[in-house]
């Protein structure tokens, strides 16, 4: 592991963690005690035994918590208090899977009706579009938040598919993506969701337009109505597009687009596996909300994972994390993860705007086991840099093929095991001799075949990836979030960062479109605004 001089907060809890750091080198599992191995949350069971944290470090991390007034946050959180200070708006998504979500209560019903009605239609095959076509297909425009849940949460729980009408999802600017989706699809047959929070997002309204100009060559403006629903808290702006007033989902400014699955956005994995599952998904998810909110913080899961990963991050100098679910079905929960966590604590300053005096979010990286063993592994098992690893674990598949299941779960275990337990070069050169390698090309491989081991990771299990499942996973992941974000001072609910990329593109758009008022600053801009002019066709 590399030595970097960790910057830390003042106060005496991050001292005494310090010192802890210099007590039990990196992760080293001094003194042999185990954290709680296996705890239980909302039908997850997380194994901890392989966290390489003692208690004393564990209790010092929680006396951190404390000081940070984490139980007090949680209760804020959950109450709908306006937690996001840059837009002083609550964070709320909670209320969404409540069975009673306080004041919004009849508006949360109504849109949770109206997601049953369309669905419902839809698999009765009452929803027709022009001609009394059938709807064959449904496709998704949207991104970021308006994508990433839903996709994820389809691909999760495919097992449970209806089957007809089929979900996709558009999310990129690239014409290809919607181009290649629409290649097999009729417009008579075909309907759109326009899924925007803001329903200002370039790539959204972009890939929104051509969806109409490509419905427009087969059926008539009257009938766009049949084919066109959107969502988003943005209703006057969605009608100014021109979708028709009914057909619109609204959602609210306290619901945020990484936590938006939950509402209106969640209308694609009703379509895709029923209203009753998408329930179920919403349910899981609030059984981890109770357990976060009734939960001392020492048996509390979402903050033990937080609390383990500062240790990790602040104290060991992680800079990345891998969550690798061992569950083609999960294949696309890294993808996920990474904006619900990148966007929300990927920040530079703390709540009142000063800045960080220490690290804060790692990089979060990973994809499905057993993939990636044949591939980046190698860095996680020999690597210089300390990368702590989630694994993901439902033990059983929907798959009927026992056989490969076991070789599946085999491997998360060993990959656990390995990275826990390593091997010495010692060991390594033994096996060398008993294989009939002569002594002195042994001890020439043997450290090249030593793994350090010591590596932390956690398994997070479930005996199947049911809805209720899915749903307290995603929770799970939300509230470890959220409980960093208040260790490190930071406001989980914005995303300021994302603006000037996107302030940026306007005049260079212009620029590449011939737009003699265009101008550009910079050299490099320009030098490739000519490359793709001479390319164009
Ligand atoms: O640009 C970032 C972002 O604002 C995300 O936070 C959000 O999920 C995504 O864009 C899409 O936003 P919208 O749903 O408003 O189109």
């Amino acid at each position: 592991m590399s030595n970097v001089k960790l910057q830390l907060p003042a106060g005496p809890r991050w001292s005494k963690l310090l010192e802890l750091s210099q007590k039990y080198p990196v992760t080293a599992n001094a003194d042999g005690t185990e954290h709680p191995p296996i705890m239980q949350a909302a039908g997850l069971s997380v194994d901890l035994s392989r966290c390489k944290i003692n208690q004393d470090v564990m209790q010092s991390l929680l006396a951190l918590a404390e000081e940070c007034q984490l139980e007090q946050q949680i209760a804020a959180l959950l109450a709908g208090e306006p937690v996001n200070n840059t837009e002083n708006r609550a964070a709320h998504h909670t209320a969404l899977r409540a069975p009673s979500g306080g004041a919004a209560q009849a508006e949360i019903d109504a849109v949770q009706n109206k997601i049953r009605s369309i669905t419902q239609q839809l698999h009765h095959q009452q929803w027709r579009g022009s001609g009394d076509n059938v709807i064959t297909d449904v496709v998704n425009i949207g991104i970021g938040g308006s994508d990433l849940g839903p996709r994820m949460a389809c691909s999760a729980l495919a097992s449970l598919k209806v089957g007809a009408p089929r979900v996709h999802f558009v999310a990129n600017i690239d014409p290809r993506d919607l181009e290649l989706t629409l290649e097999t699809l009729q417009p008579e047959n075909t309907l759109f969701i326009i899924s925007s929070k803001s329903f200002g997002t370039t790539e959204t309204l972009e890939n929104a337009l051509s969806a109409r100009q490509w419905l427009l060559q087969s059926i008539s403006e009257q009938d766009l109505g049949k084919h066109v629903v959107a969502v988003s808290s943005n209703v006057e702006k969605a009608v100014a597009f021109g979708v028709e007033e009914s057909n619109i989902l609204p959602m609210w400014d306290w619901v945020g687009g990484r936590y938006s699955l939950w509402s209106a956005i969640g209308l694609p994995i009703a379509i895709a596996v029923g209203y009753d599952n998408f329930r179920r998904l919403l349910n899981g998810a609030h059984a981890m909300d109770q357990h976060f909110a009734s939960t001392p913080l020492a048996e509390n899961v979402p903050t033990l994972l937080a609390l383990m990963e500062v240790w990790y991050v602040n104290l060991c100098d992680a800079k990345s994390v891998a969550v690798l679910p061992y569950s083609h079905e999960l294949r696309l929960f890294p993808d996920y993860l990474q904006q619900l966590t990148m966007e929300s604590n990927g920040k530079g300053v703390d709540k009142s705007g000063n800045a960080l005096t220490c690290r804060s979010c790692p990089t979060l990286w990973g994809s499905a086991g057993t993939i990636g063993q044949h591939s980046f592994h190698q860095l996680l098992h020999q690597g210089t840099e300390l990368i702590p690893v989630d694994f993901i674990l439902p033990l059983q598949s929907a798959s009927t093929d026992n056989n490969k299941q076991a070789h599946l779960v085999a491997n998360a275990l060993a990959q656990s095991k390995a990275l826990s337990d390593g091997k010495s070069a010692a060991d390594a050169k033994q096996e060398l001799l008993s294989k009939g390698v002569d002594a002195e090309e042994a001890e020439r491989l043997a450290t090249h075949k030593a793994i350090p081991g010591n590596r932390p990771n956690t398994i997070i299990a479930m005996d199947q990836l049911t809805p209720e499942n899915l749903g307290a996973l995603v929770a799970l992941y939300e509230h470890k979030v959220f409980a960093q974000s208040v260790i490190w001072g930071i406001n989980a609910f914005d995303q300021w960062g994302v603006e000037l990329g996107k302030q940026l593109s306007t005049p260079i758009f212009a620029a590449l479109n011939d737009d003699d008022n265009a101008t550009t600053s910079d050299s490099t801009t320009q030098y490739w605004i000519d490359r793709f002019k001479a390319t164009s066709r």
